[in-house]
This record gives structure tokens, C-alpha cells and sequence, in this order.
């Protein structure tokens, strides 16, 4: 009788310690600050580092997907009707893109580097291939029309010379030569009066190359920093919205995409007023004029299928189907480690049509912005980073959990008390 009492007292006043200490541990947060010292430690990009050789040379494939709209009736829409397209694709190729010229800056804070991208075609993961043709607008084409619409002169002789080679606004491309560059004929002939490069291609000259330089902090000052991209060509990056909570291969998320109001047009959001260009010249929402870009092609750029964007670009082409599914940009984040888990970017390609006056190669076209091609280049965290990265999760949040785990026990130990003094009190209230 005397050992149990004391075996109860014991219970209730380790009852009370647990609970103090639990509560004590889960106020100050030992565990996170535990947690977070040890990933600081891990995530720095410093020569040697785990976490700098997977930066230097990501593990898991990114790959590159090009979609195709193939016009099916050419001829109508020159006529005004609307276009038909049929969707082809996708073209893949598995991206290479090893950091090169590494150099730390700042004490180490921040690291710099270029990151040239190589594209390997990628047969299994394509539906058709480098050789399929696709009929859509002829870029190089409508370019110099948009470029000499104005001078009497030389745009008689330009749609002389497509006459005289039955050249239109349409044509006939295979779908390498469209992406990685071929010889156009009207450049061809206006070359030496232009003094032009009588290529073209979407990604003409774009194989082995880079974009610029990249700066990033390596995490030495604060880790949740790490691998970001502070500068891009001395650009801040864009920003992102949390969206939802996800799991990758198993690992816990949080899912990112660009907000809203990036794409919205200026009744909605008036700092979208930069993407007019010319100032004042706005074609509405979700969609972006990069013409400056692009040696004053008339290059649209937009979501996939125009998702996002004004009803009226989808309807004015047959054949978009805009869904978030499949045509919005995202990435998805570890929110622990600040671990890449997945990203697709996805973009589309247009050409601003209409009547040029003097081209009667225009024919009675009616204003659209006709979809070319759109991409989506997409990488998810390969299995084995999948593998440590849950394991790294999972030890963490049980460790977090200490401070509950040891209140819960404080209570169980408390509900025992309670019971055995209420059966020990119950024969002294009988008697
Ligand atoms: C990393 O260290 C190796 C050998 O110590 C050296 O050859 C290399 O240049 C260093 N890299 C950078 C980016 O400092
Ligand atoms: C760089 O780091 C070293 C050692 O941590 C320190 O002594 C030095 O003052 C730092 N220099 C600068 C410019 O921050
Ligand atoms: C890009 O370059 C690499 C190596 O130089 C080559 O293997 C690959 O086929 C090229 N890709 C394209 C699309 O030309
Ligand atoms: C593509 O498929 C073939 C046959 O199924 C296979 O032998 C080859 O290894 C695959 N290539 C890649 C890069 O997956
Ligand atoms: C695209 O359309 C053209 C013309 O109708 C046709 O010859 C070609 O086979 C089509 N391409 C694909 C990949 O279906
Ligand atoms: C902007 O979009 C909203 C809603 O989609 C629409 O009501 C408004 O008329 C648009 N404004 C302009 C200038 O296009
Ligand atoms: C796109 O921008 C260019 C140059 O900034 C301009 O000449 C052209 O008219 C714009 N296109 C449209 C459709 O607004
Ligand atoms: C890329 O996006 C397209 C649709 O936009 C989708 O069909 C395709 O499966 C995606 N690719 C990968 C590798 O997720």
C-alpha cells in the first residue's frame, strides 16, 4: 500500500516536471533552432559541400518540351476566318546545364556563375520527331513586312520578290529548323542590301550557350537564402505566390506560381503599365509585347493556350484549350530545407497578325495573335534526393515534436494520478 502511494506521488509530481519542461521546450523552440543550425550547416555553398556539387551539377533531368500549332486552313484565314489549329508535340530534349565560371564573391555570401544550356533531343519522351513539318506563320516573313511597311519603296519591292517565289505570311517548316535554325529564302535575297543574318530559328544559336551571368547567395549569411537567385544579369528575379500545399515523390511542398496580377491588364493592376510598349499601346491581359526583344519581330508572349489571358485570344483561334492543369508556371518548394521538389515553366510563342497596306500577301487577315509554339520546361527532384530529403523531413519533425511528445506523456501521467487517488479515496468515503 505504502510503495504504491509513493509510486502514485512519483507519477503525479514527474507528471508535473514533464509538463513544465515540455512547455518550457515548445516556448523556446530548442528543437527548431536544433533543426535549423543543422540544415544551415548542410545547405551552405562552399567548395566541398555536398549541397555545391549538386548545385554545380544538378541531378535530376530537366527537360525541355516544345508544343507545335499546326494551321490547318490557310487559306481561309487569309480570307478573314478564324484559324484552326491542331496542337502537335511534344518535341523533347533533356536539358545539360552545368554551372561554369564559378567564382565566390563577398566573403563567400555570394557566388557567381554562367550556366550554358545543351539540348539533346530525347526520341522516347517525343511524339514524333525533328523531321515532322509544321505549317504556322513565316516569323522572318512578317518581320521585315512589319519593318518596311512604312517605306514605300522598299516594301514594293519585297512583295515583288515573295511574288515572284511564292512566298506568304504561311509556310511549311520542319520542326527542327523552326527551333534550332535554318536558311530563310527572303532573307536570303534581301541579305546583302540589309546586311542581315539570313537565319532564323526560335532557339537559333541558343544550343551551348548562355544567358548571362547569375548571382546567388550561398546561404552563409542566412540559409533560407540559399540558392536563391539575387541577381540574373543584375535583374531582381520575379516574384512568386503560395498557392497550395503539394507532395513530390512523397516530400511535403508548398507549391509557388506567379500571381494573378502579373498578367492582369491595367484596369486591374497599373504597374503592368511598363508592359505596354509603346507606351500607351496595351493588347489586354495575359499577354506581353516583346517585340524590343526580338529584332522588332511582332513576338507576343503568353501562357499556354492563352490561359490567364483575355477570353478573346482564345476565341479568336480554334483549337486553344486553356486549363491550369497543364498551362500554368509553377515550382514547388520544400518549405524546410527551401529544396527545389519540382518547376515547369511554361510559356507561349505568338505573332501579331493583321493587313499591312502595300503587302497584299495580308490578304483580308483579320487582327489576331496567332499561336506558334509554346514549351514547358519542367524538372522534378530525382529519387534519390527524393530518398534523403524525406528522411532529412521526417527525423526533423520528429524532433520537433519532442516538446508534444513529452506533454503528452506529462498528461498520460496525470490521468494516472487522478485514477489511482480516486480508487485510493474511494474506500475512505465508503467507510
Ligand atoms: C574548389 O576547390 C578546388 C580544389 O581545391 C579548386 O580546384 C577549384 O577551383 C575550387 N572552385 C572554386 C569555384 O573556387
Ligand atoms: C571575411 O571573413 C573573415 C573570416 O570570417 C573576416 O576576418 C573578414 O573580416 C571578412 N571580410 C569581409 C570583407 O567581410
Ligand atoms: C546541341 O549540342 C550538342 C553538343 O554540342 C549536340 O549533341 C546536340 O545534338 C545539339 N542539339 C541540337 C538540338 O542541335
Ligand atoms: C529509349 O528507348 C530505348 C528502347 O526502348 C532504350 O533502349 C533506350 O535506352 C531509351 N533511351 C533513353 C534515353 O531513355
Ligand atoms: C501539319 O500540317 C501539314 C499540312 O497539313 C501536314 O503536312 C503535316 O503532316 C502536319 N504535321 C503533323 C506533325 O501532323
Ligand atoms: C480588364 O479586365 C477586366 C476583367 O477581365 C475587364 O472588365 C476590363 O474591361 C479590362 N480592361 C481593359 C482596359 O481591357
Ligand atoms: C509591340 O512593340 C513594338 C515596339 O515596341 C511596336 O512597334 C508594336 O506596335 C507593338 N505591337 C503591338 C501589337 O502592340
Ligand atoms: C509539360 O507540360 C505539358 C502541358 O503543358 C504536359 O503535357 C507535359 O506532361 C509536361 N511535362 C512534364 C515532364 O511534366
Amino acid at each position: 500500500m505504502r510503495l504504491r502511494s509513493c509510486c502514485v506521488y512519483s507519477a503525479g509530481v514527474l507528471c508535473i516536471l514533464l509538463l513544465i519542461a515540455g512547455i518550457a521546450m515548445a516556448l523556446t523552440q530548442v528543437f527548431e533552432k536544433l533543426i535549423n543550425n543543422k540544415i544551415k550547416e548542410q545547405v551552405v555553398l562552399e567548395n566541398g559541400t555536398e549541397a555545391f556539387s549538386v548545385w554545380e551539377d544538378p541531378p535530376p533531368p530537366v527537360y525541355m518540351q516544345f508544343y507545335f500549332f499546326n494551321l490547318t486552313n490557310p487559306a481561309e484565314v487569309l480570307n478573314g476566318d478564324k484559324p484552326v489549329v491542331l496542337q502537335i508535340g511534344p518535341y523533347t530534349y533533356r536539358e545539360y546545364r552545368p554551372k561554369e565560371e564559378v567564382k565566390f564573391m563577398d566573403n563567400g555570401t555570394r557566388v557567381a556563375a554562367v550556366n550554358p544550356k545543351t539540348y539533346v533531343f530525347e526520341p522516347n519522351m517525343s511524339s514524333g520527331s525533328e523531321a515532322d513539318i509544321v505549317r504556322t506563320v513565316d516569323i522572318p516573313v512578317v518581320t521585315v513586312m512589319e519593318k518596311f511597311k512604312d517605306n514605300i519603296v522598299i516594301r514594293r519591292i519585297i512583295s515583288d520578290l515573295m511574288k515572284a517565289n511564292s512566298i506568304g505570311i504561311f509556310g511549311t517548316f520542319r520542326v527542327g529548323d523552326l527551333l534550332w535554325g535554318y536558311e530563310d529564302p527572303l532573307l536570303k535575297l534581301i541579305k546583302n542590301i540589309l546586311q542581315i543574318d539570313d537565319h532564323f530559328g526560335l532557339f537559333y544559336k541558343k544550343n551551348g550557350t548562355d544567358d548571362g551571368e547569375y548571382v546567388v547567395f550561398t546561404g552563409k549569411k542566412n540559409y533560407q537564402d540559399f540558392a536563391r537567385i539575387d541577381e540574373w544579369n543584375g535583374q531582381r528575379s520575379i516574384y512568386a505566390q503560395f498557392e497550395s500545399e503539394v507532395s513530390v515523390r512523397g516530400v511535403s511542398g508548398f507549391r509557388f506560381v506567379p500571381p494573378s496580377e502579373v498578367f492582369a491588364n491595367l484596369t486591374i493592376n497599373p504597374d503592368n503599365a511598363g508592359f505596354c510598349v509603346p507606351a500607351g499601346n496595351c493588347l489586354g491581359s495575359g499577354l506581353l509585347n516583346v517585340s524590343v526583344c526580338k529584332e522588332d519581330a511582332p513576338i507576343i508572349m503568353s501562357s499556354p493556350h492563352f490561359y490567364q489571358a483575355d477570353d478573346k485570344f482564345a476565341q479568336d483561334v480554334f483549337g486553344m484549350n486553356p486549363n491550369k492543369e497543364e498551362h500554368e508556371t509553377l515550382i514547388d518548394v520544400n518549405p524546410l530545407t527551401g529544396m527545389l521538389l519540382r518547376g515547369a515553366k511554361r510559356v507561349q510563342v505568338n505573332v501579331y497578325l493583321h493587313q499591312i497596306p502595300g503587302f497584299s500577301q495580308t490578304g483580308k487577315i483579320r487582327t489576331l495573335v496567332f499561336p506558334v509554339m509554346y514549351l514547358n520546361e519542367s524538372v522534378v527532384i530525382d529519387e534519390e534526393s527524393a530518398r534523403k530529403l524525406y528522411t532529412v523531413v521526417t527525423e526533423a519533425n520528429v524532433i520537433i515534436n519532442i516538446p508534444f511528445i513529452v506533454i503528452s506523456v506529462g498528461i498520460l501521467l496525470g490521468v494516472v494520478f487522478i485514477v489511482f487517488m480516486c480508487r485510493q479515496q474511494t474506500p475512505l468515503l465508503a467507510s
